[in-house]
């Protein structure tokens, strides 16, 4: 496999090259595969390019990619457009410059690879990894809560470390991900990519990783502008998907849904049928009509096939009964309250609850995530 290294540096001078050497030692035994190391300098005014050049004569391997200073995602994505377009790499890995990502780890990240996982992230807040512990509280504290606000904020907790920068992917993600990437300049770009990957159905793998500060130069982060990039992406991608998801295509099943049942109903009452019966075939029919087409549409990347669907039809069946009690509870409630002749503006909000809890159930119950 064919795998493009990206380090990006801005004034990394003092670390470059002991990082370089640290990668390389660690790569070189990894018999199926080879890597090049890009590293994509923002002409440094300390002359980390200089550092690289020299670098450059001696191992044939590492390439450098100069350009004006746009941001790390900036920088990113010019590394991922070389691996992709230029060398025609399988795999795309990320470290930073600054040895704060220890380079022996890498093995672990190659290893996961090769066991199918498609995105294998360092972690540093699942067991076996670490912040630096001379960190003050305050910095300790701002960084778990950021990784937890994206973390819960996404709505993907099983995925411990958002932000770091110390990756492995294959370079199908870059490729069909590279041009929205492009408004992702900051620091935010590594949210930004692991989650889109993830919307993509990417395997994420964790390995442990212990993060250390850095010995030489300083970090380049801007703290204001990177929390609002990261308020902004989050609160971005949750209103795009309940706007866009399921929820949506959610409620036009749950029209459909009623048309049915109401069409039945008129249907066999004109056919003699008692309303009663014919409102609890109408219903009957609505139900395995949500049933089938949340199953195909709605929920269909988790698509119940087989014997399951009997089983889990059932289970439809059953959670449906929640909902009409919260229906006919609001009812009850409001008319014992206002009245029996007020009983319209309980049952719209009642109507309401039974909606809210059907999609609960649907979508933590019936079709649960399996992972
Ligand atoms: N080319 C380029 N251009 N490189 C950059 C730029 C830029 O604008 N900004 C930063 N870098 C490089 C640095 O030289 C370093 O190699 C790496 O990106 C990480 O930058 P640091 O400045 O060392 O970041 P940090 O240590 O404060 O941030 C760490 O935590 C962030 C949030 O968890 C890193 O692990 C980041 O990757 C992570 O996003
Ligand atoms: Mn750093």
């Amino acid at each position: 496999m064919k795998i493009a290294v990206i380090i990006p540096t801005y004034n990394e001078r003092e670390n470059i090259r002991s990082l370089l050497d640290r990668l390389l030692a660690v790569t070189k035994p990894l018999a199926h595969h080879q890597c090049t190391f890009i590293v994509v300098d923002d002409t440094s005014p300390d002359g980390t390019a200089q550092v690289v050049k020299a670098y450059r004569k001696t191992h044939p391997n590492t390439v450098l990619i100069s350009g004006k200073k746009e941001g790390l995602g900036k920088a990113l994505l010019r590394g991922m457009t070389y691996a992709i377009d230029d060398l025609g790499a399988d795999a795309i890995a990320q470290i930073d410059a600054d040895l704060s990502h220890d380079p022996t780890a890498f093995g672990k990240f190659v290893s996961a690879l090769d066991n199918g996982s498609d995105f294998v992230i360092g972690s540093r807040y699942i067991t076996g990894g670490s912040i630096p512990s001379n960190w003050g509280l305050h910095r300790k504290i701002y960084s778990v809560l950021g990784n937890a606000v994206v973390r819960y904020g996404l709505g993907f907790s099983s995925v411990h470390d958002w932000t770091g920068g110390y990756r492995l992917y294959r370079a199908s993600y870059a490729k069909r991900l590279r041009e929205q990437m492009n408004k992702y300049r900051g620091y935010v770009f590594q949210i930004a990519f692991l989650y889109k990957s993830i919307l993509l159905g990417a395997d994420v793998a964790e390995i442990p990783i212990h993060f250390s500060d850095r010995q030489f130069g300083h970090s380049k982060i801007a703290p204001s502008e990177y929390i609002r990039d990261v308020l902004t992406f989050v609160f971005r991608q949750r209103v795009k998907r309940a706007i866009y998801g399921p929820f949506l295509k959610f409620c036009v099943v749950g029209s459909i849904g009623f048309a049915i049942n109401t069409i039945i109903l008129e249907v066999l009452v004109t056919l003699g049928m008692h309303p009663a019966w014919g409102s609890a075939v109408g219903a009957e029919c609505a139900i395995v009509s949500n049933f089938l087409l949340n199953n195909n549409w709605t929920f269909g990347t988790k698509k119940i096939a087989g014997i399951r669907l009997i089983r889990k039809f059932f289970q439809f069946n059953v959670t449906s009964l929640g909902a009409i009690f919260l229906q006919a509870g609001t009812v009850l409630v409001g008319t014992h309250l206002f009245g029996i002749q007020q009983y319209r503006w309980f049952y719209v909000p009642g109507v309401g609850f039974g909606l809210l809890w059907n999609y609960a159930m649907y979508s933590r119950v019936i079709w649960r995530q399996k992972r």
